[in-house]
């Protein structure tokens, strides 16, 4: 009887282990307690830790509800589940109803539990390493592949970029994103997993064809995915990084909500930016924690070489234009070697028209951002290779002088931003937010050029026409005209 009950209590250390298809699993810990019909705990997500607050039943048929509080708000997750042996039968109950059927089972006490809190170096400023003059120019695997890239493809990406002139026109990083990362060696050496057998090897070959390339981890246990992340191996990885022949390191906050309260952001990134000088190759910092406790002002002290000033973005006109227009305030922060991230280019991905594509480009350009393209360059339209590739667009974008742009006229939905350029020139960028064509008529003076230029340069058309005191253009829903003017 005693015997009976007590195999029948759910209290106990329980995980869920699903395999990611790379070698690598995807583990859920249940750290459950039962006392009478209440059930009290945590659950450990992969880099989500949820402390249970509501439970019903018991061990034959039970629910629980667990929440952990991120950006300001609040995370949940609810499980349904029983006891049936050694077994613990789950369902994840989400907002679209109950997910597949899933088996957790016993594992010895502490397994899974959050690694010692390791406390933040004090602050002092990191060395600027000389990288990033002008806004990075490549690639990235998120936006098109996410978990689904494995070496075949980077190297295949490669190859593309040399032989289609997107190498030659400046992208030179190929960047490897989350999803690369497998378990650590007996030393605490940080392992690709499956889908990059030899990440050395990948590094010459990306080597070979004039390119560079780039990895990403998180300051973090965890990565986003759920993948091993660098907390408290920040040297070891660098210095794996620079004996792979790494170039470029995007590193993600991620799994660091568990560990480090937002305020200790700065010395958790500076120790990093310490470690990467440290390893002795030039490898480029890309910061990555959504534009969190106002990054833009101490991203350069930490030897950071750019900076995500907010979240995700994805394929969508919403999404690039709520993102694109609202970087003015960033301005200041752009200067050779530092550069403000509205994120990844969707150029090419399917969801937007051309016309919205260019203006991707020419608004990121005039932002002075990162261009790093995130759709599959293996495969894409003439029209998206031509928007990518306009050099005279890009040439706005890597302007040595780096000044970013600022919005100089708005009337409704229609706006000119304009930027000055190391050779005096200044771009002037006509953009119609609307979703119809609209004419848009401004005085130059009106837009921060006292002296009407006789003779602009069209960017997109690759034309030159006389204009007057005023410009006045049509121009289409969503889209823009980029100027550059003498
Ligand atoms: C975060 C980042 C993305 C991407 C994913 C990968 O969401 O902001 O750019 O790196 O993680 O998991």
């Amino acid at each position: 009887m005693v015997a009976a009950c007590a195999a029948a209590d759910l209290t106990g250390n329980w995980l869920l282990a699903t395999p990611n298809g790379d070698g690598t699993m995807r583990r859920t810990y249940f750290h459950l307690k039962q006392q009478g019909d209440r059930i009290t705990g945590t659950i450990r997500a992969t880099l989500h830790l949820y402390s249970i607050d509501k439970s019903t039943g018991g061990p034959a048929n039970f629910s629980v509800s667990a929440a952990m509080p991120i950006l300001g708000s609040e995370r949940r997750v609810t499980y349904r589940g029983k006891l049936a042996g050694d077994e613990l039968q789950l369902v994840e109950v989400n907002a679209t109803g109950p997910g597949p059927a899933m088996i957790a089972h016993r594992v010895p006490e502490g397994e899974g539990a959050l690694p010692a809190r390791i406390e933040p170096p004090p602050l002092h400023p990191v060395r600027d390493n000389g990288l990033a003059r002008t806004p990075p120019m490549g690639w990235n695997s998120w936006n098109k592949f996410a978990n689904r890239i494995d070496d075949a493809t980077v190297r295949g990406i490669a190859d593309a970029m040399a032989l289609n002139g997107m190498r030659d026109a400046g992208y030179v990083y190929v960047n490897i994103d989350d999803t690369w990362e497998g378990e650590r060696d007996a030393h605490g050496n940080i392992q690709p997993n499956r889908k990059f057998p030899d990440m050395k090897a990948l590094a010459d070959y990306v080597h070979s064809k004039g390119m560079k390339l780039g990895i990403y981890s998180s300051p973090g246990p965890d990565t986003c995915e759920g993948y091993e992340g660098s907390y408290g191996h920040e040297q070891q990885d660098a210095r794996t990084y620079a004996a792979w022949g790494i170039d470029y390191l995007k590193y993600d906050w991620c799994g660091a909500f568990t560990r480090y309260k937002d305020s200790e952001m700065q010395a958790v990134y500076q120790k990093m930016g310490d470690a990467l000088l440290a390893s002795g190759r030039d490898i480029v910092f890309s910061l990555c924690q959504y534009g969190l406790v106002d990054v833009w002002k101490w991203a350069p002290a930490v030897g950071g070489n750019l900076w995500r000033t907010g979240g995700d973005i994805s394929d969508s006109w919403d999404s690039v234009s709520r993102i694109g227009f609202s970087q003015e305030r960033f301005f200041p922060y752009a200067s050779p070697g530092h550069w403000n991230d509205p994120d990844m280019l969707e150029i090419g991905n399917g969801h937007m028209t051309d016309t919205e594509y260019r203006t991707h480009m020419s608004l990121w350009s005039m932002l002075a951002a990162p261009l790093i393209a995130g759709n599959d360059v293996r495969n894409m339209s003439a029209s998206i290779h031509d928007i990518l590739t306009n050099r005279e667009v890009i040439a706005i974008d890597q302007d040595k002088a780096g000044h970013q742009a600022k919005r100089v006229w708005q009337s409704g939905q229609q706006e000119v931003w304009s930027r000055k350029l190391a050779d005096g020139d200044t771009a002037v960028a006509v953009f119609n937010r609307a979703s119809g064509d609209a004419r848009v008529t401004f005085r130059w003076a009106d837009a921060g050029i006292p002296k009407a230029p006789a003779c602009v340069r069209d960017l997109w058309r690759h034309t030159e026409h006389q204009t007057g005191p005023e410009y006045s253009a049509e121009v289409p829903g969503h889209g823009v005209i980029l100027l550059r003017v003498h």
